[in-house]
């Protein structure tokens, strides 16, 4: 994967903000966005979705919404705040979802990818004789497969779950939703062929609109070849299921915002612990704000000489530590440190040990900088 080149004029501008800050760049999250349409070529029936568990910020998914991108929703919150964002098209599966819930879902319209068969049932007064959603359990060999397999508590069985519900309440299933964790080759190339096969025979799935296939296609793109070989399954299996009239969905998270997100935090401590090692202190967690994703230091105000540096967080947990023995520009207390990849699962599943407060964020877009929920950007 080609990085986004990010110059120093961005960063120049983005020390200039309060702290702890995470600024979102919404030139570099375009450019992820350009990326993926050119990968997805020409066509016709494969859409782009965004999962919003990763970021839930309104001034980034009003972005991805102008894009002509989908929402992913795991949850009210991310409802909510895709609502907002003026998503034309919602893609709704919640395994913590009731009957209330889903009755919020279908008063605005939209239709929910139901996870159990006992949520269907809560709901049959309010789902009877509607198209619905079903995430769909892939049966995987526990003994090759690196996936859940069997053993995942998400999605419902084809072969067990009984039909007649379906039947008996004139319920559609008009949706299939598939999501495997972080996806690889052979997994995946066993997920298709389960889907063609259960497309191809089983009835319930006749009046079958839209195939979802997930996301978690971030380490893919660490690999070319594999990511050739992705794309090329990818758009066979859009052009089989087209003749259908078949809509494909792919709804990442991690890979579209981690890495236009910066966090910006500032030194509080600062001691030398031998002549070429010191030890600082930001007023930012690393425990508390990284919980998956990994992230290094990018730039800083210190113009000194370079040293190694031990970068830690300021709670009282031992391992709150962005970067180990690394060399930086000696920080001294109020130099400020810009640290990569916090755009996805940072702010939107952030802990909150010792009560410290999580960071501030910032949309930037065409060298204009603001805080708040909005990408249009204006320099009073
Ligand atoms: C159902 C579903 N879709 C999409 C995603 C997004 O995955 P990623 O952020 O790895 O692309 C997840 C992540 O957990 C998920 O559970």
């Amino acid at each position: 994967m080609k990085y986004p080149k990010v110059n120093k004029d961005f960063f120049e501008d983005i020390l200039k903000v309060e702290t702890p800050a995470i600024v979102y760049n919404l030139n570099i999250l375009d450019e992820i966005v350009a990326m993926l349409e050119r990968d997805i070529g020409f066509c016709s029936n494969l859409f782009l979705s965004f999962s919003l568990k990763a970021n839930r910020n309104v001034g980034i998914n009003k972005f991805l919404a102008t894009k002509g991108l989908g929402a992913d929703v795991a949850s009210m919150e991310e409802l909510k705040v895709a609502i907002k964002s003026n998503y034309r098209n919602i893609y709704c599966h919640a395994p913590g979802f009731g009957k209330k819930e889903i009755e919020y879902v279908y008063n605005h319209n939209l239709i929910f990818d139901f996870n159990t068969l006992s949520q269907v049932v809560q709901s049959l007064e309010t789902i009877r004789g509607k198209y619905i959603g079903l995430r769909v359990k892939v049966p995987f060999d526990t003994s090759k497969s690196e996936s859940y397999c069997e053993l995942s508590r998400f999605g419902i069985d084809l072969q067990k779950c009984p039909k007649e519900v379906f039947y008996e309440n004139n319920l559609v299933i008009s949706h299939i939703h598939v999501h495997t964790g972080e996806k690889n080759i052979e997994d995946f190339e066993h997920t298709l062929d389960f889907l063609k096969s259960e497309l191809e025979h089983n009835t319930l799935l006749k009046n079958t609109e839209v195939v979802n296939l997930g996301g978690g296609i971030t380490r893919l793109y660490l690999e070319e070849k594999e990511l050739e070989t992705f794309w090329g399954m990818v758009k066979k299996f859009a052009e089989d299921v087209k003749k259908r009239g078949i809509k494909v969905i792919l709804e990442p998270g991690m890979l579209l915002t981690m890495i236009s997100g910066f966090l910006i935090t500032q030194v509080v401590t600062s001691d030398l612990i031998t002549e070429n090692l010191n030890n600082v202190i930001m007023d930012s967690s690393r425990f508390n704000l990284f919980q998956w994703g990994n992230t290094r230091p990018l730039y800083t105000t210190s113009k000194n000489i370079s040293v190694k540096h031990n970068v830690f967080g300021p709670s009282c947990y031992e391992n709150d530590i962005f970067a180990k023995k690394t060399p930086l520009p000696r920080l001294e207390v109020g130099d400020k440190l810009v640290l990569s990849s916090a755009g996805a699962y940072v702010v939107s599943m952030q802990r909150t040990l010792h009560g410290i407060q999580g960071p501030k964020e910032y949309i930037y877009y065409n060298n204009y900088l603001d805080q708040g929920d909005k990408y249009e950007l204006s320099r009073n």
